[in-house]
């Protein structure tokens, strides 16, 4: 949460800040703001999207070829502009940004109180500006020392970037929890949370790690540990074209990686499913087989979209490997005493690869002599270099809030795992094994089917769009495609909508059916078919608006629900990788057409990198 940017050498600054932010601002868009340094240090911030700040420094002299910018999802104090960072040091000399939560602020605000510093903010960020600003002027030391000095005392997590007058050429930037990236040009350095910023300028980039510093000047890196030991930077290549962070034609980022889904699946696949061979190629997976064959118990951890994804692989995993499967929301999981044995295998699922809670969970897990393998998106992430194993789910880089084609692409590898596995383990037969890996492989094409008529979903949506409340119904496999329906529809249009496994209804939720309650059902040809057709019968037999998603060619379900989207017919393990993508386009037109913006619903960010 939160995005930053910084840059260093001798183009104009603030457009590459500009443009960094405007890509980083899936991370939140509350406020943002940028600090420049010429002949003076300019702070310019202003509440909302970055558009807004744009627009706001129209006609000003912001020439400068040093700066450092920030978007931001507000934890301390509302979004305003007096909260919005850059932040400014007491001493006038400092600016800084800063991604993360700095836990201990209340303490170290109390003690800056009683020296007589006074707030501008409500912000944790300006707090411990203030105290670094504070060890400088009092302790006689270089910035950097200072910093030093400070971080060994907070706790939380953080990643900061400061500016210092006294200093014109140069930018410090630590890092703890929260991710930073800098790119490393001819005579110039770019930093930001991710690389999207960076791209377009360098393809090689340094990944800086928790309780390291860095000193950057145009033509220097300097890494350094808290112990004020060097240390030499690992240079890699990224491996990500501009292409693939820009909207191709799209109305919004959301359509863009929906309608990827047929490609993003292919590439996850590609090079480790064989067909020919009959053999499922996972260098992750190979590594650890025995660990993994002598599991007695695999925990997932994870959140939202991905918390979903890991509810289908534990049907997926203990169908096909018959061994016992836990998912669990890692904000719960890193707080519990959960009991955890050497031989547990945690599966950490995550797209961002930077999700504070399952960052935390896993280390949590490690502690205790449990393997972990991340099923991660973003290459080189927080959550990957804490794994010990692990898969790539190759969706290249998802930037509309809510989550689409990161989904697919885990169910993907986790079915591909999970076959790969059971093979191994001699728990399913050869006959089944190649009839799935046939089943994932035609799972492209047939999304493919789905994308090429989307009128009827988006009429469905437009149908639909003035309710108050869904309700999402799902059995077996299709359950999880329930919960993740009802999420998306939540986040992009703000309606209210509830997931159910179709029998539980019964337990409750129908108290809410009435004639004006949609009831999706997610009710593809599997092994319960026949039970969710009563489930349906029941809801109508109450009068509520029954939209079902359905294998092609079912004229029950036709007849007998209001409206319907059809899927392709295929097994049902690999069947939410069909049923989940009408549920993103119905949420995905519903928001359209309430004229929300879809990218970037409020409240919400991509990168939840606080607890
Ligand atoms: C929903 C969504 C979120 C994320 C969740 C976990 O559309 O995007 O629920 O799935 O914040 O994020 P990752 O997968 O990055 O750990």
């Amino acid at each position: 949460m939160c995005g930053i940017v910084a840059y260093v050498g001798t183009r104009e600054a603030y457009p590459i800040i500009l443009k960094g932010l405007k890509r980083l601002e899936y991370r939140g868009y509350d406020s943002s703001g940028v600090a420049l340094l010429s002949n003076e240090l300019s702070v310019y911030k202003k509440k909302g999207k970055v558009a807004e700040l744009e627009e706001s420094l129209v006609g000003k002299d912001l020439h400068a070829n040093i700066g450092i910018g920030h978007t931001r999802w507000a934890t301390h104090g509302e979004p305003s502009d007096r909260n919005a960072h850059p932040h400014l040091s007491p001493s006038g000399k400092l600016a800084m940004i800063h991604n993360g939560i700095i836990e201990n602020y209340g303490q170290l605000k109390s003690e800056l109180l009683k020296k007589g510093y006074r707030f501008h903010s409500d912000t944790d960020t300006e707090v411990l500006l203030s105290f670094i600003d504070d060890i400088r002027e009092h302790n006689d030391c270089s910035l950097e020392e200072a910093i030093r000095i400070a971080l060994k005392r907070v706790v939380g997590a953080y990643v900061i970037v400061i500016l210092d007058r006294d200093n014109p050429n140069t930018l410090i930037a630590a890092r703890k929890g929260s991710p930073l990236v800098i790119g490393i040009g001819k005579g110039e350095h770019f930093l930001a949370s991710d690389a999207s910023p960076i791209i377009e300028y360098t393809k090689e980039v340094v990944y800086i790690n928790d309780y390291e510093l860095a000193i950057i000047r145009p033509d220097e890196l300097i890494l350094k540990n808290l112990g004020n030991e060097t240390i030499t930077p690992y240079i890699q290549k990224l491996d990500m074209e501009l292409a693939a962070i820009e909207k191709g034609g799209y109305d919004h980022f959301m359509l863009k990686e929906i309608f990827e889904q047929p490609h993003t699946i292919f590439d996850c696949l590609r090079g480790r499913l064989e067909l020919s061979e009959g053999k499922i190629h996972m260098r992750g997976v190979e590594e650890h087989m025995e660990q993994l064959k002598q599991a007695k118990r695999i925990i997932i951890v994870a959140c939202g979209t991905s918390w979903h994804a890991g509810l289908v692989a534990e049907y997926v995993f203990e169908e096909l490997c018959r061994i016992p499967v836990e998912v669990e929301y890692a904000s719960e999981f890193r707080y519990r005493n959960p009991v955890i044995h050497p031989g547990d295998v945690i599966i950490a699922i995550s797209q961002s690869g930077e999700t504070a809670d399952t960052l935390v969970a896993i280390e949590k897990a490690k502690e205790q002599g449990a393997l972990i393998f991340g099923v991660l998106n973003v290459v080189g992430s927080s959550i990957a270099r804490a794994s010990h194993a692990g898969a790539y789910t190759h969706a290249g880089p998802e930037i509309g809030v809510a989550s689409t084609k990161a989904f697919t692409a885990q169910l993907a590898v986790l079915t591909m795992m999970a076959l790969k596995l059971a093979m191994e383990k001699g728990t399913i037969d050869a006959k089944r094994y190649q009839h799935l890996m046939t089943e994932l492989s035609d799972i492209p094409e047939k999304v493919q089917t789905i994308l090429q008529n989307t009128d009827n979903i988006r009429m469905i949506a437009e149908k639909y769009a003035d309710a108050r409340d869904f309700l999402y119904l799902g059995r077996g496999y299709n359950f999880p495609v329930a919960l993740e329906g009802a999420l998306k529809l939540k986040e992009i249009s703000y309606i209210h909508a509830e997931g159910y496994p179709a029998a539980e209804m019964k337990h409750g939720p129908i108290a809410l059916v009435d004639d004006q309650l949609p009831v999706v059902f997610i009710a593809t040809k599997d092994a319960y078919h026949d039970k969710i057709i009563s489930n349906m019968q029941e809801i109508k037999a109450r009068k509520g608006r029954v939209i079902a998603v359905i294998t092609e060619g079912d004229t029950v379900i036709t007849d007998m629900a209001d409206d319907v989207m059809t899927v392709p017919a295929a097994d049902e393990i690999v069947a939410p990788l069909l049923s989940v993508i009408p549920m993103q386009l119905l949420a995905y037109y519903i928001g359209v057409h309430k004229g929300l913006d879809v990218d970037k619903p409020r409240n919400l960010a991509k990168s939840v990198t606080v607890e």
